[in-house]
């Protein structure tokens, strides 16, 4: 078979971006896709269960620190690309636990990009040129910004502040030596904050949707005015395709949503949906349910990105608007009320204890 027309590797694709990303590029790419996921708390097979059955695609459950699984996945499958979204990704769990956060995020990416470079090593010339690693990080790795200041652009400093942004500006260090020192070919990533289906209810939108509905405290971390920008899912999946179709290898690309929000103002945003949508059975509107709540240690006050440099060389723009992407956000929650029950079942509860009982 033609190197062009050999599956991609997806790691992390049981999670919320990777399932998003999987099923996307299935329902519009002619290529198979592997996914590999170590299927942790975030990880769910149900959310590619659409692709059971499906010669098109093939899960593999493995680590991405699993040096002799990922070695023989590459040998038998001969995947043209790596697009890697394993990761450990929620903040407050890095503040309760960071090893968890070094084991996969660093030493996971260190050992698949050495079985990477492997792999991609016994290739031959032209396979060797037309193969990719593309990182997929954040833009937490260049730390908080001031109201006001311009947006993180690539060339910005990495100022990580959590463990978790530690862990993934290390990771993106990795990718970039293992270009600069071996000359794989690897594009990074740097994506602000995604919403949309299959998010695990640990992550801010997904969360208060949740807690709306079965009647909890809405919490707002310390006074609610932290910025974060807001990209439908989708968006991103779309720029990660283009990125690895057009991408020039070495480069990071800053993906955004122009879409700086006030986390106060998203949480009123999902009530007046939910007012809207499936309104509360005593005619009290959601907002009700706001709670402040201790702030998270070392909260970071505001991200956004300046994403021109991927309009401009890639022609990446997001399709959808706010109001959109969060229209039909919460409507896949209203209609997958099964998938929310499932996922919130015994460790998500152990979770909500650690996390918030004591705020
Ligand atoms: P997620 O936590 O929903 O999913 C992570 C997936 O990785 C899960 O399926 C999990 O089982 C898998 N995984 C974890 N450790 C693994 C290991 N050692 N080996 C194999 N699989 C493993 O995360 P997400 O929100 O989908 O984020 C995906 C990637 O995108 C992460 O790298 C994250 O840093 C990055 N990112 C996320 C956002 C966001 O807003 N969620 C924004 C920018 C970048
Ligand atoms: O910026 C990209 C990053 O966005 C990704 O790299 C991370 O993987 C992803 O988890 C996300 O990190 P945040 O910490 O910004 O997302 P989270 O949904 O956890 O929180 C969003 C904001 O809402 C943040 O300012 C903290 C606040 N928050 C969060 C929760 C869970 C609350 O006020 N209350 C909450 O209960």
């Amino acid at each position: 078979m033609e190197f062009a027309q050999q599956p991609i590797l997806v790691t992390g694709g049981a999670g919320f971006i990777g399932a998003n990303f999987v099923n996307d590029w299935l329902a519009g790419e002619n290529t198979p896709v592997v996914t590999l996921d170590k299927l942790t708390y975030a990880g769910n097979p149900d959310n590619l269960s659409d692709w059971r059955g499906d010669a098109r695609h093939e899960f593999v459950r493995a680590d991405i620190g699993d040096v002799a699984a990922v070695n023989a996945l590459l040998a038998r499958v001969r995947p043209r690309a790596i697009v890697n979204f394993a990761a450990e990704s929620h903040v407050d769990r890095s503040i309760h636990g960071p090893e968890d956060f070094i084991t996969t995020n660093i030493v996971g990416t260190f050992r698949l990009l050495e079985c990477a470079r492997a792999y991609w090593s016994g290739l031959a010339d032209a396979e060797q040129a037309a193969f990719r690693f593309l990182h997929v990080s954040t833009d937490e790795v260049y730390g908080s910004l001031q109201p006001g200041t311009a947006p993180f652009r690539e060339i910005n400093p990495f100022e990580p502040n959590s463990p978790y942004a530690a862990s993934k500006a290390a990771s993106d260090h990795l990718v970039r030596a293992w270009h600069h020192t071996y000359g794989l070919p690897v594009i990074t990533t740097n994506c602000s904050n995604n919403y949309g289906p299959y998010q695990f209810p640990e992550k801010l939108i997904p969360l208060v949707i949740h807690h709306a509905l079965v009647g909890k405290a809405l919490p707002i971390y310390g006074d609610g005015r932290q910025v974060r920008d807001w990209l439908y899912v989708g968006d991103h999946c779309a720029a990660v395709r283009t990125v690895l179709r057009k991408g020039r290898l070495g480069e990071t690309y800053n993906i955004g949503g122009w879409n700086e929000q006030a986390n106060i103002d998203v949480v009123h945003m999902i009530c007046d949906l939910l007012d809207a949508e499936r309104p509360r059975g005593d005619g009290i509107s959601y907002r009700d349910q706001v709670t402040h709540v201790a702030d998270r240690p070392g909260h970071d006050r505001r991200y956004a990105i300046d994403a021109g440099k991927i309009f401009h060389e890639l022609g990446w723009k997001p399709r959808e608007s706010f109001a959109t992407g969060l229209r039909k956000t919460i409507r896949w929650y209203l209609d997958n009320v099964a998938w929310v029950e499932r996922v919130v079942s015994g460790d998500y509860r152990d979770w909500l204890a650690q996390n918030y009982a004591a705020r």
